[in-house]
Formats: C-alpha cells, sequence, structure tokens
C-alpha cells in the first residue's frame, strides 16, 4: 500500500511551530518577526504566491509587508529598497519574488539581500554553508527544505546506503536538494535535461525528486518499487474533462502510475507546495531568533 504524503497537514505543523516561537519572542524579547515581500510587475501567478506568503505571515503573528513594484522598476531602484530593508531594524526576512521582469537582474538582487535576512537561502553565502554541509548556520531554500522535511519523517535523519536521484539542477531547487540529501548522507545523483538513459537513471533511487517543469515527465516504470517519490513540479494543464478552457495542476511525475510502484508519493496540488510557505515563516522566526542571539526553532 503507497502512502500519500498530506503536505497541507505537514505545513500545518510547521506553522504551528512558528506560531509558538514567534508568541515566545514576543512575549519574552517583545519582538515580533519581520518578514517584507518584494514583487515587481504583474504577473498573475507571482501575484497570487506573494499574496499567499503576506497572508500566512500575518496569521503567524509576524509584521508583514508587501511592496508591489511596476514593471517599469529599475534595477536603481530595486537595489535602493533592498538596501532600505537590509538596514531596518524591524525587517528580519526579505524576499524578493522571482521571475522578475527581464529588464531585471535578479542574481544582482538576490546578492544585495543581507545573508542573514535571505529567508529564500539564494544568497551565495547561504548557498555555500548548505553545499559546506553547514546547515545551522546559514538559511536553507525553502522548498528543498521543506521536502527534506518528508525525506526524513519517511527515512529517519540519516540516509546512509540510500541512492537518491533529483532531477533537475536549479540554483532554486535541484541544486540545495542534492546539497541536503549529502549532508544527510545519501549517495546522490543530480540528473538534468543532458543525462543519458534517465528513466535507467531514476530506477536506481530509493529517494525520488523531481523538479524539472514537465508535467507527468515521470512514468511508473522509472521508478524502483518500494521508493520514495518526491514531486516539486506544478504544471498547469488543460482539463477539458473539467469543462471547456478549464485547466488543472499536475506535477512532474505521473501520479496515479507511479503510486502503483512507489511506497511513498508526494500529490500535486498539496504535497510539496504548502511546504514552501511553511519553511519561508520558519526561516523569518528562524532570522528574528537569530538577531537576538537566541537558539532557533528546530524543525
Ligand atoms: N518563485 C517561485 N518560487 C520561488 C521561491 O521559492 N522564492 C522566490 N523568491 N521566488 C520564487
Amino acid at each position: 500500500m503507497v502512502t500519500i504524503i498530506d503536505g497541507k497537514q505537514a505545513a500545518a505543523s510547521v506553522i504551528g511551530v512558528v506560531k509558538s516561537a514567534t508568541a515566545v519572542l514576543e512575549e519574552n524579547a517583545g519582538l515580533k518577526p519581520g518578514l517584507a515581500v518584494v514583487i515587481v510587475g504583474d504577473d498573475p501567478a507571482s501575484h497570487a504566491y506573494v499574496s499567499a506568503k503576506s497572508r500566512m505571515a500575518k496569521e503567524c503573528g509576524f509584521h508583514s509587508i508587501q511592496h508591489t513594484l511596476p514593471e517599469a522598476t529599475t534595477q536603481e531602484e530595486l537595489a535602493q529598497l533592498v538596501e532600505t530593508l537590509n538596514v531596518d531594524e524591524i525587517i528580519h526576512g526579505i524576499l524578493v519574488q522571482l521571475p522578475l521582469p527581464k529588464h531585471l537582474s535578479s542574481e544582482a538582487v538576490i546578492q544585495s539581500i543581507r545573508p542573514e535576512k535571505d529567508v529564500d537561502g539564494l544568497h551565495v553565502v547561504n548557498v555555500g554553508r548548505v553545499a559546506a554541509g553547514d546547515l545551522k548556520g546559514g538559511l536553507v531554500s525553502c522548498t528543498p527544505a521543506g521536502a527534506m522535511v518528508f525525506v526524513r519523517g519517511t527515512h529517519g535523519e540519516d540516509l546512509s546506503g540510500l541512492n537518491a536521484v533529483v532531477i533537475g539542477r536549479s540554483n532554486l531547487f535541484g541544486k540545495p536538494m542534492s546539497a541536503l540529501l549529502l549532508a544527510a548522507n545519501a549517495t546522490v545523483t543530480t540528473a538534468h535535461s543532458r543525462t543519458k538513459d534517465l528513466p535507467a537513471v531514476c530506477r536506481n533511487a530509493d529517494i525520488l525528486v523531481a523538479a524539472v517543469g514537465r508535467p507527468e515527465m515521470v512514468k511508473a516504470d522509472w521508478v524502483k518499487p518500494g521508493a520514495t517519490v518526491i514531486d516539486v513540479g506544478i504544471n498547469r494543464v488543460p482539463a477539458p474533462e473539467r469543462g471547456e478552457g478549464k485547466n488543472k495542476l499536475v506535477g512532474d511525475v505521473a501520479f496515479a502510475e507511479c503510486a502503483e510502484v512507489a511506497s511513498v508519493i508526494t500529490p500535486v496540488p498539496g504535497g510539496v507546495g504548502p511546504m514552501t510557505i511553511a519553511m519561508l515563516m520558519a526561516n523569518t522566526v528562524i532570522a528574528a531568533q537569530r538577531s537576538l542571539g537566541q537558539d532557533t526553532l528546530q524543525l
């Protein structure tokens, strides 16, 4: 029997820990974690994600602010806003929603955020800490950190002897996910579009993580019997069965057929997605706790 991971429930449990830590911070130190979310332009999907992040920050009891900038914002204007937030003492976390409009350099913006406020975990200092196996000193990228909660829940802290395959090598997910699995002693393969015989590589995985952005690419015969399958894809595809012009969300994994082979699998929606926001809230509390030199919450 396959176990289908309930990402909403797991995220609710993380949010519970975040709310308690926030209440303690406010009671003992009079400090509210502050999260600033910045969005540039009009992309509807990005606006939906950002609204969800700002809403959840409020629900957690944070000081939550959102800066919505027009499409025509210049690099200098964005840099100036980030610098203002960098030196603002009531802000502990800064997130600039990606992708940015094409005329702006996301790399320059991300690297201008103070590493201790980089709750996305994308600054080279935080990326470097994770790559060096230091998971306690910096801030870990939210989606891979969320996926690791599922991996730990299934296999425990120590992945010695297990083969993990991550499909995708993005800075936002694939690379940090591989680094986290390696830090937990898994034997890790980072596969990508140039990998030879991808299905054969995947069939070797005790833990298979898909993050490529191709709807239902991973088929049942790519999955080792009994494997743990983590689907990080979110793809909107036509769903004529739901009515004319209707869409639905699917992952990078052909869920129904892979669920016949795997022993643990995450659904889309309702798997990794809800965990990303929960881990962003956790990173913001951690940043606020560190600003006081306190021990940080553990997940
Ligand atoms: N766009 C899609 N996912 C993310 C994320 O995790 N962080 C940021 N900043 N932008 C995103």
